[in-house]
């Protein structure tokens, strides 16, 4: 296996807070037709994503000199699509709780945070609008879900056809001794 560098440790907690909150509330969602009561919690988990998503694009940008560079060399496939399926992770995560936060409005309901803290409403009342941002809700976060498999393809094909190790990049849970603070140009 190659050796390869770390993602800082603030970008692999978040990454794997966020995976987890994130299967985990599709995994709620598709449960809601059979447990109606697990909506508020669906609703409250969904915010926090919301919240963790701001958190995380923040901590990106902070971090952005010391990110390792791409496995991918630049200007190939596999390049382009390891930054095109992160970039649409990233859309995705964003917008999937957004559209659940103006359903809840346009349905008539004010969105809540554990029931402590209650937003502000994005969007009027209106039925027909309520429908579609559902639909749209639901249709996101099967995008969602069919993304994730291809990226856990794509960090099993590195490990398969190329012998490269990925996970450890993202389990840096201790720092590195020694961080590489090359200046890399593939971002
Ligand atoms: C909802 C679930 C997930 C989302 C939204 C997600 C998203 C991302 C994103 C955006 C990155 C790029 C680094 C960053 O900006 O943070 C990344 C990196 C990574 N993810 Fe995930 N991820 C998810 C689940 C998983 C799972 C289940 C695995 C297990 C195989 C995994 C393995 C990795 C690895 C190994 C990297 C580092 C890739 C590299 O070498 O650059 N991710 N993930
Ligand atoms: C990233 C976070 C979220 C994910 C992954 C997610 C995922 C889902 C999924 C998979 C469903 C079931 C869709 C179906 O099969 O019909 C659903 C339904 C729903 N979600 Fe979310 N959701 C999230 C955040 C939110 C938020 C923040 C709210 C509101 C504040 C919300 C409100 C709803 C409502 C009201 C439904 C029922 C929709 C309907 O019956 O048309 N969700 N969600």
């Amino acid at each position: 296996m190659k050796s390869v560098s770390h993602y800082p440790f603030s970008v692999a907690l978040l990454h794997w807070l966020l995976a987890v909150a994130l299967i985990g509330n599709i995994i709620i969602g598709w449960m809601l037709d059979d447990h109606e009561d697990l909506l508020a919690l669906h609703k409250s988990i969904g915010i926090l994503i919301l919240a963790l998503v701001a958190v995380r694009l923040a901590n990106r940008r902070r971090v952005r000199n010391i990110l390792p560079r791409s496995i991918n060399a630049l200007e190939t496939a596999a390049h382009f699509a390891e930054k095109a399926v992160h970039g649409m992770l990233y859309m995705l995560m964003t917008a999937i709780p957004l559209l659940g936060w103006m359903k809840t409005n346009a349905a008539g309901h004010t969105a809540s945070f554990f029931g402590f803290i209650s937003l502000p409403t994005l969007v009027p009342m209106n039925r027909e609008l309520s429908h579609w941002l559902g639909e749209l809700h639901a249709l996101s976060a099967y995008g969602l879900a069919a993304l994730v498999g291809l990226h856990v393809l794509g960090v099993l094909a590195h490990w398969a056809f190329k012998s490269e190790n990925l996970l450890p990049r993202i389990l840096s849970f201790r720092r590195p001794a020694a961080r590489q603070r090359a200046p890399f140009l593939d971002r």
